[in-house]
This record gives C-alpha cells, sequence and structure tokens, in this order.
C-alpha cells in the first residue's frame, strides 16, 4: 500500500484529526482534515470531536491550539520554530518594555499586541499587560481596536506588519533599536522579521512590471514596507488566496509569499515576485513520511514527549486571555 492510502487508512481508525497551514508542502496538505491559514486553524482545530489533534506547522500555532484547548492533545510530527517567533522571548519583551521606560514612555501608557506568530510566553506576558493577540488578517481592526485604549501600541515581534499598518492607518511607527524617537511614535515596533517574506525586493517587483505590461504584484504583509509600497495588493494569506483565486483567467499576477501555497494556487498566468524559492525552510519540514510514524505512534500508544506540544497551566491562563481578546474583537 502506498504511504498516503497508508495514512489515509490510519486516520479513519484513530480519534484524530490531521491540520496542515497552507505553507505545508502538498503531500502533506493533501491528507489533512482542516487546512487554513493560522487563524482559521486555532479556530477549527479546537472544535473537531476528536481529541488528537496531529498538527503540521510550526510550533507557535501548535501552541495556540493547546492553550485555546488544552484538554486535548496536540501532536505535531516536527515541532519546527518560526524563524521570526524564535526572535523574541518572555525576556526580550520584558527588554523592550524598559527600554520603551527609559525613552520616556511610562509602562501603564503602553497596549502590547502580539502576532500571532510568537511563542505562548510572549502572548502570556502580553495577555497580563492587557494586551491582546493579532493576526495579518485582523491586525487593522486589533490595532484599531487597541488605540481606543489612549494607549501607544508595543508591536511584537514584526517589525514589517508594525510599520505597513502603521502606514496603512497614517499612524507614525518606530522600530526599537533603529529609531530614536520612540516616544513620538504611535505604534513602537520590535525589531523582528520573517526571513523568506525578506526575500522579495523593489528589483524583483521591477523586473516583473517591465517585463509583463499590466502584471498585478499582490504580497503579504510581513515584506518590507518599501515592497508593499509598490504592491498593488497587500493581503494575508487568506486574503492572497481570495484576491488571486478572482482574477480573470488572463491577468498576470506576481506574488509575494511562500512558496508551496502560491504554488497551488493558480496554475496559469501566476509568478513567485522573486529569483529565489521563497520556502519557508520550518514548514517544510514535516513530510508525509513523518505523520505517518506520529500516527502510528498513536496508535501503538508510543508517542515521543519531543513530538506532543505542553505549555506551562500559567502561560496557558495568559496567552488563552489574549487569545480570547482577539477573538471578541
Ligand atoms: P497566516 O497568519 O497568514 O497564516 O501566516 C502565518 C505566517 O507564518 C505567514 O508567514
Ligand atoms: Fe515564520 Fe516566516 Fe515561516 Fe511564516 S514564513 S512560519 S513568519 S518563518
Amino acid at each position: 500500500m502506498d504511504l498516503k492510502k497508508e495514512v489515509l487508512k490510519l486516520k479513519e481508525e484513530l480519534d484524530v484529526t490531521i491540520v496542515a497551514h497552507f505553507y505545508q508542502r502538498d503531500e502533506v496538505f493533501d491528507v489533512a482534515d482542516i487546512t487554513g491559514d493560522s487563524l482559521e486553524l486555532a479556530k477549527k482545530s479546537v472544535l473537531t470531536p476528536h481529541h488528537n489533534i496531529i498538527f503540521c506547522g510550526v510550533g507557535f500555532m501548535g501552541e495556540s491550539v493547546k492553550v485555546l484547548a488544552p484538554h486535548k492533545r496536540v501532536i505535531m510530527p516536527k515541532v519546527a520554530c518560526c524563524a521570526m517567533a524564535r526572535m523574541i522571548d518572555e525576556l526580550y519583551f520584558d527588554e523592550s518594555i524598559a527600554t520603551l521606560e527609559k525613552a520616556g514612555v511610562k509602562k501603564e501608557d503602553v497596549l502590547p499586541i502580539t502576532y500571532i506568530n510568537s511563542s505562548a510566553a510572549v502572548k502570556a506576558r502580553v495577555g497580563e499587560m492587557g494586551g491582546l493577540v493579532c493576526t495579518s488578517s485582523n491586525a487593522f481592526k486589533i490595532i484599531e481596536r487597541g488605540l481606543e485604549s489612549g494607549k501607544k501600541i508595543l508591536f511584537v515581534p514584526d517589525r514589517c506588519l508594525g510599520q505597513n499598518f502603521a502606514r496603512q492607518m497614517n499612524l507614525k511607527s518606530a522600530v526599537i533599536g533603529v529609531d530614536e524617537n520612540l516616544a513620538d511614535a504611535d505604534i513602537i515596533c520590535y525589531n523582528g522579521f520573517c526571513s523568506v517574506h525578506q526575500l522579495f525586493s523593489v528589483e524583483d517587483i521591477e523586473f516583473y512590471r517591465e517585463k509583463y505590461e499590466g502584471i498585478l504584484i499582490a504580497v503579504h504583509p510581513e515584506c518590507d514596507p518599501s515592497i508593499c509600497e509598490h504592491a498593488d495588493f497587500v493581503g494575508s494569506t487568506s486574503e492572497l488566496i481570495k484576491y488571486i483565486k478572482e482574477l480573470p483567467i488572463d491577468q498576470k499576477v506576481a506574488v509575494g509569499t511562500e512558496y508551496n501555497m502560491v504554488s497551488r494556487l493558480r496554475t496559469k498566468n501566476t509568478y513567485i515576485l522573486s529569483s529565489t524559492k521563497p520556502e519557508c525552510p520550518t514548514m517544510n519540514e514535516t513530510t508525509l513520511k513523518e505523520v505517518h510514524r506520529v500516527l502510528l505512534d498513536i496508535k501503538n500508544d508510543t508517542v515521543s514527549k519531543e513530538n506532543e506540544i505542553f505549555v506551562d497551566k500559567e502561560v496557558i491562563k495568559w496567552a488563552k486571555v489574549a487569545l480570547e481578546r482577539m477573538f471578541e474583537v
């Protein structure tokens, strides 16, 4: 029997749901029960009737499911860590608050917002300070709501997302460690970024516009502000999918986001906005072979602690508060 058939058979036999992010390899994406962007996956995984969730994505996504549904067993074939999420931990978060205080911005005048691409421990810090989580699909609304508090926003960890939304909302932004005028900014950004979305350049946009007259440029807001300023469309993973699927068939488009997702979207007239292949290395770590292995582990009751997501109770409490504040908005 081939591996895919075996995976599907085991899935039927066991009390398990397979969840896969849009950036997963096709071989993994094809056997999933639930697919989506990070927000959809967090919401839908919690509602599955099964006790075991095999989460194919990156660590912070599996942690979000565990935080929202601690009674479920979250198993990741590879506990791959998003490069951006690794750029901040609780200590760096506390250091950022201390830097703001030195710059004349009091802690009580700051509302932290963390992009969902962060550890549960960082989300917990944010929750404890009255802040909340956002994703690229709801960042505009969340920041708008945050500003109603009359406080400055500390946006972690993605500098680009913070800067891009500040520009869209006509707000002033500044980056910790880069800009000096932190106290003048409405949105103060932590200096984190996505290594995959940094691969796109203004030269790539110029190249495609010269080569194909009328081509559209569509990018994810994790791209540098210089890219987003020049693009025809900036949108989250789900927004990009909708935008590209609704284009007339002969409309050319060059897309600045992760390769696996773009390549499965639309076969004709769709280009990757880069001369290199923008694959997310950690998303690509999960293979069908490993999904099969953890299914067998569930069947034989031999799931390794290394594949299971555990989150400290106190962290769950506050990270859940930060996530639920996002769902309320
Ligand atoms: P989404 O929230 O759009 O799924 O994206 C997560 C991510 O890691 C994008 O690089
Ligand atoms: Fe993280 Fe970037 Fe990979 Fe998304 S594409 S999971 S932000 S490293």
